[in-house]
Order: structure tokens, then sequence, then C-alpha cells
């Protein structure tokens, strides 16, 4: 009997996640000095990690011996005070991609559906297959969500429905207004996930409280792993109604976020001058590029992110042009956008030598 037979078939056909390519395996590939190459691939924090953080998780290196506190207690508790809810509104996760997963885990059988745009953040799909739920994607108009064509996507197989604030990987957002509006639209029966994995980047936040307060089924997620810089250390978090905290809770492992990274997110919670250094770099960082591309003639589109969609021709033949220059991006082929790449915000210094590698790369 082959593996395959005794396997679930939804794993044999499931997609895999490709992330972006790192340092080392590219610099061993084009025999380049890794010191030398950039990785503007994966939307991290060009400036690093809150020292705060960097802090306080030396401290707890020292506490490696103890298991952490599984449930997350005092960074639950610091995350309620600042999202204006209680703790028990409040689910940790290894990353906000195990919140969307734990979302499967506890809404997604084979029998449903999960209303998602495209394209969006590839996992939305990669969890609803996970569970052999079936993805109903709905194209984007313009690059931005089409709400409205969301909606009339939902039918009475509809557990799930998707949206970024703003996306991955078109760097677009819908205004909060009209997201509240169509939250309202939608069969209360539906849970509804806003992902804001780049929320702090954006001028102002989103406040939710009007929607939890109707009673919907509203999950908002939230990672460490952006303006925070703590991608290595695994943190997200969803902000959800009590009960459907209880049920997300119920489905994850006993000890899913480790210490190093619980003591990082809640000293990170606290550095408030870094965020705000690094959503002014940000600013700087996308119009740095704007303009950059904008000489190249490159079409890009308006970003609130840390990153930029720009239409550079066939994607995966620049990206890999790049890469033997010791520049990594990540072209967006797997996303249906084969002439385009995202760019994550690097550096001043990076944005420069992407820019002109990118000059050469493209004989301009
Ligand atoms: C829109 C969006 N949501 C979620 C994530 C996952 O973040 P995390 O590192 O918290 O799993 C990403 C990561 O790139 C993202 O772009």
């Amino acid at each position: 009997m082959n593996l395959s037979d005794i396997v679930d078939p939804k794993i044999l056909s499931q997609p895999v996640y490709e992330p972006g390519r790192p340092i080392d395996d590219v610099a061993r590939e084009m025999g380049l000095d890794p010191a030398g190459i950039i990785k503007l691939a994966s939307n991290e924090n060009p400036l690093g990690t809150s020292p705060l953080a960097l802090e306080a998780m030396s401290r707890a290196l020292c506490e490696s011996h103890l298991y952490p506190d599984g449930g997350c207690v005092h960074l639950r508790e610091q995350l309620a005070i600042r999202h204006g809810v209680e703790p028990d509104q409040i689910v940790v996760g290894n990353g906000s991609n195990e919140v969307l997963e734990l979302l499967g885990h506890v809404f997604l059988t084979p029998d449903d559906e999960a209303v998602m745009g495209n394209p969006a953040f590839i996992v939305y799909k990669l969890v609803t297959l996970l569970f052999g739920a079936r993805a109903v994607e709905v194209p984007l108009k313009d690059h931005v969500h089409d709400l409205t064509a969301m909606a009339a996507a939902v039918t009475d197989r509809t557990k799930i429905v998707f949206l970024p604030c703003p996306n991955n990987p078109t760097g677009t957002i819908n205004s909060a207004d009209s997201v509240r509006a169509w939250i309202e639209q939608l069969p209360e029966r539906v849970v509804v996930v806003i992902d804001e994995a780049y929320a702090e980047y954006l001028e102002n936040e989103t406040d939710w409280s009007r929607v939890f307060a109707s009673g919907r089924r509203l999950v908002v997620t939230r990672t460490f792993s952006k303006i925070y810089g703590m991608a290595a250390l695994r943190v997200g978090y969803a902000v959800t109604t009590p009960e459907i905290a209880a049920l997300l809770q119920r489905s994850r492992q006993p000890f899913n976020v480790n210490a190093i990274a619980q003591a990082g997110a809640l000293a990170a919670l606290e550095d408030e001058a870094w965020v705000r250094d690094c959503r002014e770099a940000n600013r700087l960082g996308l119009a740095q590029l704007g303009e950059g591309l904008t000489a190249l003639e490159i079409p890009w589109v308006e970003s609130c992110g840390n990153f930029i969609l720009a239409e550079v021709g066939n994607g995966a033949d620049v990206g890999h042009r790049l890469q033997q220059r010791g520049v990594i991006i990540r072209p967006v082929g797997g996303y249906g956008l084969p002439n385009w790449a995202r760019i994550s915000v690097g550096s001043e210094q990076e944005n420069i030598r992407l820019l002109a590698e990118l000059r050469t790369v493209l004989g301009k």
C-alpha cells in the first residue's frame, strides 16, 4: 500500500505556502556574500526589533527551562487594555497565522464555504482548504476588495468571510465606514475576520467597538511580526467576542506561544516611541519607493502597508535577476499576478539599492 493511500486526500491536494527566500539560501545559490544581500520579500521591519522587546527577551532567555504561561495571562491583560476589551476577548497565537488556523479548527468542515478576495493573503485559502471547506474567491476591483461582490458571494454554507485591512499583496484598504456598513449587511450567522496585520502602519486605527457592541461575530487579528519587528518570535492575536475566544482557546495547543515571545510582546507594547518612529520611517520609505518606481515608469499601487505592489514585467524573471544581484523581492505569480512583484519597504539605503538594481535589470 502506498503512503498516499492512507493519507487524508485533502492533504495531498493542499497547496504549499511559499515564503520569501532566506538570505542564506540565496547567497548559497548565487555564490554571493550574505552580508551584501538585502531581503525585501517578507514585509519585515527594516529597522529591526523594538529595543525594549530585545532587552526583555534576553532576560526571558535565562528562564528557558520553564514552560511558558500557557494562558498568556499578562499579555492578554495588556492587549485587552490596549484594545478597550476584556482579557477573555483576546486569544494569542503562534503568529496571527496560527489564529487563522484556529478559526479553521473551530468553524470549517467539508460542508462549509469561506469567502475571501483574490488576490488576498494566501493563508485564508490555505486554511480553508486544509479543513476541506470551499474557498470562494471574489476578484478585487482595481486592486481593492469588492465588498458588494463579497457580500453577494455569501451563501447558506458560508461560515467565515475574510477581509484584510490593509490587504497583502496589494496594500490597499477599504474605508472603515464602508467595512462597518458592509458587516451590518452580512447575515449575523457569519464570522467576519478582519486581518489587521499592518494596522499599526495606518495613521488612524479602526474602532471596532460599535461592531462588537452590536453582538456581531467579529474576529480582528493582529501581529507582532510587522511594526514590532518580531517576525521570528511568532506572536499574533485575535480580538473577538468572549464566546468565540473560548472556542479558539479550546482548539489551541497548551503552550502555543513561547515565553521569550510573550516577554518580548509585553515589552514591545510599551514601546510607543518605536511604533511612532517605524510608522514615520515607513511613510518616508513608501514615498521613496513610489517616486523611484514612477521615475522608472513602473506602475505601482498606492499602499497602506509596509510594502508596495509594482508591475515590473515578468515578476519571476525580474525577481530571479535581482536575486543574482543580491536583492530579494517577492514575485506574485502565485497570486495570479505574473507581471507584478511585491517589494517590502527597506531602510533608505536598501530602497536606493533596490531601485538602482531594478534599473539595471530592466535596462532602463
Ligand atoms: C495580511 C497578513 N496577515 C497575516 C500575516 C501573518 O503574520 P504572522 O507573522 O503573525 O503569522 C501576514 C504576514 O505576512 C499578512 O501579510
